[in-house]
């Protein structure tokens, strides 16, 4: 079905200049970009895009990290983009991501692994009302 995920270049894919990157394969895919903004997450906003990970040993790095400079906040729309999206991605540790993908071909780290993309239906739902206001998400359509 057509559905929508958040996808979010963190701060070291902006810093190598990747952000033009990740919207020309998603673009190239087929995919509908809906909303897209830069910005430098204030830490109460990652706090809770990460509550998940709360307790867990790389929380305060991961915190410290994606705090660390401005990131490009995406929101995408088409067919299973929500499951596509993290395969463009591939895996969380790049070391184990397939030649191909996002962090396959520009990563070596997990803690430096470029792009978030939502993982499930409901954390995208989640995770695009927390970094985007209503008004700030499209529903344009061709019309030529
Ligand atoms: P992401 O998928 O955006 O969401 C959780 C992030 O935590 C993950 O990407 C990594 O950037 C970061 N992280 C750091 N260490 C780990 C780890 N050991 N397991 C999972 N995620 C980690």
């Amino acid at each position: 079905a057509s559905e929508r995920t958040f996808i979010m270049v963190k701060p070291d894919g902006v810093q190598r200049g990747l952000v033009g990157e990740v919207l020309r394969r998603f673009e190239q895919r087929g995919y509908k970009l809906v909303a897209l903004k830069m910005i430098h997450p204030p830490r109460a906003l990652l706090e809770s895009h990460y509550e998940e990970h709360k307790g867990k040993k790389f929380y305060d790095p991961l915190l410290a990290y994606i705090g660390s400079g401005p990131v490009v906040a995406m929101v995408w729309e088409g067919l299973n983009v929500i499951t596509v999206g993290r395969k463009m991605l591939g895996a969380t540790d790049p070391a184990k991501s397939d030649p191909g993908t996002l962090r396959g071909d520009y990563g070596i780290v997990t803690g430096r692994n470029i792009v978030h993309g939502s993982d499930s239906e409901s954390a995208a739902k989640r995770e695009i009302n927390l970094w985007f206001r209503p008004d700030e998400v499209s529903n344009w359509v061709h019309t030529a």
